[in-house]
């Protein structure tokens, strides 16, 4: 394949996609544009939404952007990793038009967005809890991302439940003309979602993270016995456990994100975020309770 153009400003961005839409330029190929939004570090997570990216539309742009705004004081923005070279040629089996890697001061020239997209209640959940503002900033950003590239078909990963209930609701809310398209959560052979952040784990640490996938693979087993059974279940894995520190385990309605109730049957959804050494790691699985 053809190395994309790698574009570093909203301009050279939005004249390089009208080109190709008027049928000139590189690969000059007109019709449907799909967004993948990443932050790098590119995994075959984020290279499964790229294929499926390309099977959905013409013209497939991946933006490579480390958000400031959605990580809090305390968080791994700096020590985040950031290889472009690396992702670039990740990316080369792919047929990926653009690769749109601003810097912070393309995308937030003030300093920081003055308007901001709050995210609601649900923001404020799970990971909106332990990441105050984490989701506004997500938020944000997908919004001005949505905005510069006006994609057809905007692509996310189901390991961030979260983001993706909020991300709907986003592009339902503010009426986006964008679909939004989830690819399931690739894993290791091992059971362990893929994940930027897994580079932070030593040997045992890679060792023992795969107790949150078995956590979720215990609460399915448990599923038939209601929502005790599979919560008892997926706390036990972390019992034997002492590098994983669990931070929460939660039984929503994928309807509305919430707690289910005691005695609530149909379908689930069950996540789990952990911290393993310095790595703060998040899981979930769909699961129907009888
Ligand atoms: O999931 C991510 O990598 C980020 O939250 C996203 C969607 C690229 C926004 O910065």
């Amino acid at each position: 394949m053809t190395r994309p153009t790698v574009v570093t400003t909203i301009a050279e961005l939005r004249a390089g996609l009208a080109a190709r839409a008027a049928g000139r330029g590189s690969g000059s190929t007109p019709g449907s544009v799909a967004l993948v939004p990443t932050m790098g570090a590119l995994h075959d997570g984020h290279l499964a939404l790229v294929e499926r990216a390309a099977e959905l539309a013409d013209t497939v742009v991946v933006s490579i952007f480390v958000n400031p705004l959605q990580f809090g004081p305390e968080e791994d923005l700096d020590k985040y990793p950031r290889d472009l070279e690396a992702d670039l040629e990740a990316l080369d089996p792919f047929d990926v038009a653009f690769v749109f890697a601003p810097t912070a001061s393309e995308m937030y020239p003030k300093g920081a967005a003055q308007v901001h997209v709050i995210g609601g209640p649900v923001a404020e959940l799970f990971e909106g809890r332990a990441r105050p503002g984490h989701f506004d900033g997500v938020l944000t950003v997908v919004s001005k991302l949505l905005n510069i590239a006006q994609p057809d078909v905007v692509l996310f990963g189901q390991k961030d439940a979260q983001q993706v209930f909020l991300v709907r609701q986003l592009v339902d809310d503010l009426n986006f003309p964008t679909k939004v398209e989830i690819v399931e959560t690739v894993r290791a052979d091992d059971g362990l979602a893929l994940s930027s952040r897994n580079r932070y784990l030593n040997g045992d640490e890679r060792r023992a993270a795969v107790a949150i996938s078995r956590a979720l693979e215990a609460a399915s087993s448990g599923a038939d016995r209601g929502i005790d059974a599979v919560l008892a279940a997926a706390q036990s894995v972390f019992m034997d456990e002492r590098l994983v520190r669990l931070e929460y385990l939660k039984v929503v309605n994928p309807k509305t994100f919430l707690p289910v109730d005691d005695g609530y049957r149909g379908p689930v959804r069950v996540l789990i975020a952990a911290r393993v050494g310095s790595a703060r790691l998040i899981d979930n699985d769909a699961i129907y309770l009888n």
